[in-house]
């Protein structure tokens, strides 16, 4: 019998793991090819030569309505995912073995965390539930939910898992560590001549083998499970400690998205190098726009037994969301709020459908000045996508602060700091030139955030046909955006105004990416059309 009426989890599963594909497809191959039109309601574009059609809505978000079609015998009949995947493969050039595997392994993912979540009471802390919400994923990733290996249910968190740490004991001499690590002390003791180091079980099994010799000649101590459990968020690795309130970013050898999830030894270090350096910057952005947030990350530590080791055990502390956001603040993961209501809290939800538009005024003020800000007035690249950033909402649902948070995407515009006394191998990575900082910062804020929230909050909304409330909201985006640059703008602000004239946007090429198995660093980006409308001079 057919595996999608024996399980009620497949079919969500099969359109998640299909949308995603067709819109990596539509972004990066069949736009910039020319092979898509629009026609009516429909998107049809060609694939390997076989017309395939789809009702979409959410402009360069891609909703769709409905499953896509294949031209077939004069007919239009649904096309599944066995097929899209194997007319991407035959017009792709070159080949990939491991393709087809990885987009299945990512339906498979999404189905069995459905089954899980099912069962699963959510978290109280309603921040919580919304870092666990992320259940189909990366909406523009062939295989966003793809993981490797066995057991990952236990800790993930879309099926509101929750584990306690084991604790590794590091012979004191062994200690490889910066800045403030008095967080990781409270999870437990070490003996007399060792330190405390807490470890997510999940990588202590993938590193079994590398373990085995210092735990047996006692570099290493393995002081059991920890006391108490902590809670996954929406990157799987890094987690919530309920008890201290600050957040641990441990390493996992495991391929989420594009990267296997290591915290490398130049990153441990950077994230402390710079949550000195922002500091001030942070500072200076909160007083020109009040409610501007982040997480700093102020110490790291892990055992040095050589760079596997250093770097698979190596965790880094994050202050928690609720130490920053103030009295009444509920941070609420953006991701959660792009992917629709679940995981949101009620007020926000209301908020948003009674006043969409003045709801989004008050989100691209929160989050996206202070981003154009750090790059043009500070020099800095926030890595502001939806997964990056949380926003603060008070009680009656209003957008009223934003987190930032993830050092590891956080750059300095090279030319722009001095870094002296800084290790070439740390400063280098730390660093990006102005023009690829510049398509970093405007993919993350604009295509990966922005466009996701808008689309959402314009269906919610939707009073007078959902694409007519966004355009409503990209027009107030680009008010938003001219006042920025009349009150704050500094001089190099030259690319904002060339994306307000009507340059296209930069996108990171997911698919790309994948099917040349690159690494994430050497992923290109794509042109993707101008939601901004034309200035008011050039729509006469
Ligand atoms: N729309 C999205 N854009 C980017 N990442 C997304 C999106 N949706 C889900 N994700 C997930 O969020 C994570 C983003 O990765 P990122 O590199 O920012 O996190 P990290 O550095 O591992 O951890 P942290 O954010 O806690 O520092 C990945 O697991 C990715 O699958
Ligand atoms: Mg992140």
């Amino acid at each position: 019998m057919d595996r999608l009426l024996l399980d009620p989890h497949a079919a969500p599963a099969e359109e998640a793991a299909l949308g995603a594909l067709l819109r990596c497809w539509l972004r990066e191959v069949g736009g910039p090819r020319g092979h898509v039109r629009a026609a009516g309601p429909h998107l049809t574009l060609r694939v390997a030569g076989t017309l395939v059609r789809v009702r979409a809505r959410g402009g360069i978000a891609l909703r769709f309505d409905g499953p896509p079609e294949h031209l077939a015998e004069g007919h239009w009949r649904p096309l599944d995912l066995p097929s899209l995947v194997a007319l991407v493969e035959r017009e792709l050039d070159g080949g990939n073995a491991e393709f087809a595997a990885q987009v299945r392994a990512g339906r498979e993912a999404v189905a069995a965390i459905l089954a899980a979540r099912a069962r699963a009471v959510p978290p109280a802390d309603p921040w919580l539930a919304s870092e666990q919400a992320l259940v189909a994923g990366h909406p523009f990733h062939p295989a966003p939910k793809a993981r490797s290996g066995d057991g990952w249910l236990d800790y993930a968190p879309e099926t509101h898992a929750r584990f306690a740490p084991r604790l590794l004991g590091v012979r004191a001499d062994l200690v490889a560590q910066e800045g403030d690590t008095a967080a990781l002390d409270a999870f437990g003791d070490a003996p007399a001549g060792y330190v405390p180091l807490p470890a997510h079980p999940w990588q202590l099994d993938l590193l079994a083998a590398e373990l085995r010799e210092p735990l047996a000649d006692g570099r290493l101590l393995d002081l059991g499970t920890g006391p108490r459990a902590v809670v996954p968020t929406s990157s799987v690795r890094t987690v919530y400690d309920p008890g201290t309130g600050m957040c641990l970013k441990f390493s996992l050898d495991v391929r989420i998205t594009n990267c296997v999830r290591k915290n490398a030894w130049y990153e441990l270090s950077g994230a402390v190098e710079l949550t000195r350096r922002l500091g001030p910057v942070f500072e200076r952005l909160a007083r020109r726009f009040p409610g501007t947030r982040w997480l700093p990350e102020p110490g790291y530590r892990s055992a040095a037994l050589g760079t596997r080791l250093l770097e698979g055990l190596g965790v880094i502390v994050r202050t928690g969301p609720w130490a920053v956001c103030g009295p009444g603040t509920t941070p609420v993961l953006a991701g959660a709020l792009a992917a629709g209501a679940d995981g949101v809290p009620e007020a926000v939800l209301a908020r948003r459908t009674a006043d969409p538009v003045a709801w989004w005024e008050a989100y691209v003020e929160r989050v996206a000045f202070p981003v154009l800000d750090a790059f043009f007035r500070h020099g800095v690249v926030l890595e502001a996508h939806v997964q990056n950033v949380l926003v603060g909402f008070d009680a009656a649902g209003w957008p009223v602060e934003a987190v930032f948070r993830d050092l590891e995407g956080t750059k300095l515009v090279a030319g722009r700091h001095d870094l002296t006394g800084v290790p070439g191998e740390v400063a280098g990575p730390l660093s990006y030139d102005a023009a690829r900082g510049w398509d970093r910062v405007a993919y993350c804020l604009f295509v990966n955030h922005l466009a996701e929230v808008a689309a959402t909050a314009a269906d919610t909304g939707a009073d007078t046909g959902a694409d007519g409330v966004l355009r409503s909201l990209w027009a107030v985006a680009r008010e938003c955006l001219e006042r920025y640059v009349a009150d704050h703008a500094t001089d190099p602000a030259a690319p904002l105004t060339r994306l307000l004239a009507g340059a296209p946007l930069p996108a990171k090429a997911n698919l790309g990416v994948r099917w040349a198995r690159a690494a994430d660093r050497a992923a290109g980006y794509v042109p993707v059309p101008n939601p901004f409308g034309a200035a008011e001079g050039e729509r006469r």
